[in-house]
């Protein structure tokens, strides 16, 4: 399949370019590095969506680092109270680490709130946020990531590891999905 082709189907409008990408990350890196000077860092993937931003932000970093998972996924309750399902990856062990959450999207808020109860439950010494997108209007609890890649309106992206229906991950960009898709 001509993946351009491909990407033209599906896409409505680029939000962020690969080249933003690029430069963003580095800056990012450059300034989780200066923050953390003088400590390892403990980067928390959540899984699926930051496995991307997550192996690029990590080889930005001058200092030491540990890398672990964890699957998180929100649902909508049947009183628009969200649930969120957490699932540790193996080895998960935060115990007086400095965790740096990476994650791919902030949107209402809940699933990172989650897993910072989560985390700070089980004994972190420090827990920041670093998301690549934030679409702030949507949000519903009061999270405030540290570090943003970029804020985004209120449209459903993917690429550079979002998706819809676990497609389109692939894209190295993030573009508007078209309506069409997912009102087939
Ligand atoms: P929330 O902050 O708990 O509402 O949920 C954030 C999660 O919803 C993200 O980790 C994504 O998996 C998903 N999500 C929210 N907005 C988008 C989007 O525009 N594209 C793809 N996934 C999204
Ligand atoms: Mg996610």
């Amino acid at each position: 399949m001509d993946k351009m082709n491909n990407i033209n189907d599906v896409i409505d409008e680029i939000l962020v370019s690969e080249e933003q990408i690029k430069r963003r990350v580095k800056e990012l890196g450059e300034e989780i590095s200066r923050d953390y000077e003088g400590k390892e860092v403990c980067v928390m993937t959540v899984l699926t969506g930051s496995f991307m931003f997550a192996a690029d932000i990590v080889r930005a970093l001058s200092v030491p680092a540990r890398v672990m998972c964890i699957f998180a996924s929100s649902y909508e309750g049947t009183e628009s109270i969200g649930k969120v399902d957490i699932i540790k990856g193996r080895g998960f062990n935060v115990k007086d680490k400095d965790i740096l959450i990476v994650e791919d999207i902030v949107d209402t808020g809940r699933t990172l709130s989650a897993v910072t109860k989560v985390l700070m439950d089980e004994g972190a010494r420090s827990v920041e946020i670093c998301t690549f997108l934030d679409k702030p209007e949507r949000r519903v609890v009061d999270l405030k990531p540290k570090y943003i890649g970029f804020d985004i309106p209120n449209k459903f992206a993917v690429g550079y590891g979002l998706d819809y229906d676990h497609r389109y991950r692939q894209f190295p960009f993030v573009g508007v999905l078209k309506s069409e898709i997912y009102e087939k």
